[in-house]
């Protein structure tokens, strides 16, 4: 008989039990339990210190897995679903009477993603039940992309984290849902306005009199490194400079600034390498005691629109 367990067995027996383990996905680590545990979820709340009013992500191993869950999809979102999943695209869709009104902190609409993490996934078939993860840090900080971010965050008051390496994506998935017949992008990510709009057409971005649905996650302050992060134009890096400061420039560094205060986030210019990059580089420089940080703004386009809109919530002053 082999008495060893593999890490997906560990994590998959200590979710049918109603614990709460970190797991990986392509975006960021999520702290998943079983969507149908009370218990679990009520743990989720607890560990991340997260308002109950803001809802969870359901997580499954595919489409037809997320249809017992929902009252229906609209074509749009289907069309996503299916050219999107597994992949860092959440949908908010209406909700079937399966998902509780925890889970969605009360709402109608459920937020439900098949994870593209080869882990994640195998995971999520070997459980009988969808997971709810939200990012694995606590409420306001920045998400996990390795596994000893999680580690740092929780130590021992988490059961078990499952290792599965540094996230390929490295920002949460892009949430998107419907106001009057169009898509909406309520959270921007990897996959960006463009991207969708090749596949349904015109999409707008969430704001907040176009909509009725209720966006608790999109806390002005969030995603955020203890230490003071400014996101500014790449001209007014210098005279923003001062002795301490971290500088963190997309593709090259500033003429005027030592370089070993400069880091860079992808020398051939790609914004998916500063995705994945981003939150490693903000929890390394945060540990490090800087007194500032200093991020050069993104190009507002794609994958950039991202990057920005992180970095503009990293920069809002705590009140
Ligand atoms: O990439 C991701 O989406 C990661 C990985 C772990 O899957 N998860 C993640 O979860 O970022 P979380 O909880 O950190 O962010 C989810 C966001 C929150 O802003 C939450 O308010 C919003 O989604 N959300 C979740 N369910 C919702 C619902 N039913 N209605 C409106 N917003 C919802
Ligand atoms: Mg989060």
């Amino acid at each position: 008989m082999n008495l060893t367990r593999s890490p997906l067995e560990i994590a998959a027996s200590l979710l049918a039990q109603e614990e709460v383990v970190a797991i990986p996905t392509e975006t960021v680590y999520g702290l998943a339990g079983n969507a149908f545990s009370e218990k679990a979820i009520d743990t989720i709340f607890l560990l991340k210190n997260r308002p109950r009013t803001n809802p969870l992500i359901v997580h499954v191993h595919n489409l037809e897995a997320a249809l017992p869950l929902v009252h229906s999809i609209p074509e749009k979102l289907l069309l996503l679903a299916q050219q999107c999943w597994p992949g860092p695209l959440t949908l908010l869709v209406d909700k079937s009477e399966k998902i509780s009104n925890k889970v969605t902190a009360g709402s109608q609409r459920v937020a439900i993603r098949v994870p593209a993490h080869p882990l994640a996934l195998e995971l999520l078939k070997i459980c009988n039940f969808p997971l709810v993860a939200p990012s694995a840090n606590p409420y306001t900080r920045i998400s996990p992309t390795k596994a000893s971010h999680v580690k740092d965050y929780f130590g021992s008051t988490l059961k078990y984290i499952l290792d599965g390496g540094d996230c390929q994506v490295g920002v949460e998935s892009t949430i998107v849902g419907m106001e009057n017949d169009r898509p909406v992008i309520f959270r921007k990510g990897v996959i960006s306005k463009q991207d969708i709009e090749k596949i349904v057409g015109p999409v707008s971005y969430y704001t907040k009199s176009s909509t009725s649905t209720p966006t608790p996650g999109l806390a002005a302050r969030h995603y955020a490194p203890k230490t003071e992060t400014i996101l500014c134009g790449r001209e007014s890096i210098e005279s923003r400079y001062e002795n301490e400061t971290a500088i963190i420039v997309f593709t090259t560094a500033l003429p005027f600034v030592p370089l070993e205060f400069q880091f860079v986030l992808s020398e051939t210019g790609s914004l998916v390498e500063a995705a994945k990059n981003i939150y490693q580089l903000l929890h390394t420089l945060d540990q490090a005691g800087y007194k500032k940080i200093l991020c050069e703004q993104f190009p507002e386009i794609g994958i950039g629109a991202a990057l920005n809109d992180r970095l503009r919530r990293a920069s809002t002053p705590n009140k």
